[in-house]
């Protein structure tokens, strides 16, 4: 056809294009994934209301402490690590629970003296004071720009009107179920008549709509003093936990500055201390980095990664712990010199082994199968990464009647006893020991990768692997892999103590069993995958942002 006089309809069409791929260079779309879709929809929905990151992030904690009850909630804690894309701000909210003030290295003790580790998990004297209401408040009104009653809008709404609950939920329920049946407050609400519910159950949480309620009308006051605080006090008291009005009154979440580490151009912004995360993190990458990963084969590969967990989650035990009581030797364990000279350590034919680098042993009793974690960009590219934790699944199974809050059992990530493995199996020293008012380490690991083409948000709960998770994501991503492949990555991991490489089902293949064991390590099989990994990818290049799910789990993530 000829085109006669005036530009044709193409030139505007491609005049239009040009304009908006203008208008929109360097800026993302948004995302969302969290470990539940009713999550992730309040996530989004909060930022088509004009919220931003920060408020989605908001909406998602509450939104997952009602709809994931076994991971999170107002009664457990977390790390929000946050890119604020106006100044470029990246932080880390530590909200993090504390040890009561009436807390003591012998509390988990039984009357002969000796440790009796079901103190340290069930029921509310292993409950540290929760950090995540005063966390989501801080966000809201330091880095939100919606109201906290907006923010809190979907997950009230979730608790009032019920939500019918999944796959994940009737399987924790079950593994928690004789522990929650000794805490009548907490059957009424997971249980039905106490028994474990059928698959078509609707969770309605009055008393924690309630509960929600103060905190958006009331802010702090609405948890930490008031009727429900008085609740909490009372209840946890009369079931032998030592919790006083001042351990609430006096809990304050703490901005702290992440741990940078750069792994081969990579920009690595991952969790501090009180979470060991991004240090242990840090070191195995320096440590990997003295190796030519690419051109080893499958065996050579994963043998290095485990010689360098098992050498990070040394320093983990010995050194680490909550930096307002201990100080700890942060500069040297993430420096460069450090990762080479325990690297240069490392034999190419045989196994590092844990005796000949020290003595001791402890056992993980249970596997972790719990807590959260979500990641989040807004279209002005502010970014959380957030993992949120209430320990075990169902956390303590503690709820104090009328508040509708489920307790963390955070209190066993301490060294609840010299000499004895937490509930993950971790060791720790001096650092860790429990004291009053000590925030416990975690592994929590919410990270950003960043290079000059890509930014990476992400982040997984499996409480001494979640870290191990985070290493093998970010390997993939260095090689230049999409989220999709990420969060689907076969998982192994060794922290050190015990002595043995652990991968999940299918994890490695049968060549890779024979020719670790060559070298001398003891490969145990899990009897499952383990893992919820939550991740967003920016192509800066492209302005493609691409998100994905742990496909083990029940996760949901939307690109908008
Ligand atoms: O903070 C920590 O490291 C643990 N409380 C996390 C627990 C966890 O991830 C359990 N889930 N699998």
């Amino acid at each position: 056809m000829a085109i006669i006089g005036g530009p044709s309809r193409w030139f505007w069409l491609a005049l239009f294009l040009l304009l908006t791929a203008e208008i929109q260079a360097g800026l993302p779309t948004s995302a969302v994934a969290t470990a539940h879709p009713l999550a992730t929809r309040a996530g989004i929905e909060t930022m088509r209301r004009g919220g931003n990151a920060f408020d989605a992030a908001v909406a998602v904690s509450a939104a997952l402490a009602v709809v994931e009850p076994s991971g999170s909630g107002l009664g457990g804690g977390g790390f929000w690590l946050l890119h604020r894309a106006s100044d470029g701000k990246q932080v880390m909210i530590d909200g993090r629970e504390r040890a009561p003030l009436a807390a003591h290295r012998d509390m988990f003790l039984d009357e002969q003296g000796s440790f009796d580790q079901k103190r340290s998990i069930d029921g509310p004297l292993s409950a540290g004071i929760p950090g995540m209401p005063a966390a989501i408040i801080h966000l809201a009104e330091k880095y939100g720009r919606l109201s906290l009653e907006t923010s809190l809008g979907p997950a009230l709404r979730l608790a009032r009107e019920g939500f019918v609950i999944g796959k994940s939920y009737l399987k924790l329920i079950g593994f928690r179920y004789p522990v929650m049946l000794a805490y009548p407050a907490a059957a009424k609400i997971f249980l039905v008549d106490g028994k474990i519910p059928g698959p078509d159950f609707l969770l309605v949480q009055k008393d924690l709509a309630h509960t929600l309620e103060q905190i958006s009308e009331r802010g702090r006051d609405g948890f930490y003093s008031g009727p429900v605080a008085r609740a909490m006090v009372r209840g946890v008291r009369a079931h032998g936990g030592l919790w006083s009005f001042s351990d609430l009154e006096q809990y304050r979440v703490v901005e702290r500055e992440p741990i940078h580490a750069n792994y081969r151009g990579t920009r690595v912004t991952s969790a501090s201390p009180p979470s060991s995360g991004g240090v242990v993190l840090s070191e195995a990458l320096n440590i990997l980095s003295g190796f030519d990963l690419a051109r080893s084969d499958a065996i050579g590969f994963k043998h290095l990664v485990i010689e360098a967990m098992r050498r990070a989650y040394r320093d983990r035990a010995r050194y680490l712990g909550d930096p307002d009581f201990v100080s700890m030797p942060i500069e040297r364990l993430t420096s460069l010199p450090y990762g080479a000279a325990l690297g240069s350590g490392i034999r190419i034919d045989r196994s590092g082994f844990t005796a000949e680098m020290d003595t001791g042993r402890s056992e993980p009793e249970r596997e972790g199968q719990d807590t959260t974690h979500f990641s989040i960009i807004d279209a002005e590219g502010n970014r959380v990464a957030a993992t949120l934790s209430i320990n075990y699944p169902f956390g303590s199974c503690f709820v104090a009647p009328g508040t509708g809050v489920l307790l963390n059992d955070e209190m066993d990530d301490f060294v609840v006893h010299p000499g004895s493995g937490n509930v993950y199996g971790l060791t720790g020293g001096e650092a860790n020991m429990i004291e009053p008012g000590k925030r416990m380490l975690s592994s929590m690991t919410p990270t950003f990768l960043e290079n000059p083409e890509r930014v990476a948000i992400l982040g997984t709960p499996g409480g001494s692997r979640i870290i191990s998770m985070i290493l093998l994501a970010t390997l993939d991503f260095e090689a230049g892999k999409e989220p999709d492949s990420w969060v689907s990555v076969p998982r192994f991991h060794h922290q050190y103590m015990p002595d043995v490489v652990e991968y999940e089902k299918g994890g490695l293949s049968d060549d890779e069993i024979q020719g670790l064991q060559a070298k001398g390590h003891d490969v145990k099989e899990l009897n499952r995958q383990y893992g919820n990994m939550q991740a967003i990818l920016w192509d800066k290049m492209t302005n493609r942002v691409t998100a994905a799910s742990d496909p083990r789990r029940e996760g949901l993530s939307l690109v908008e």
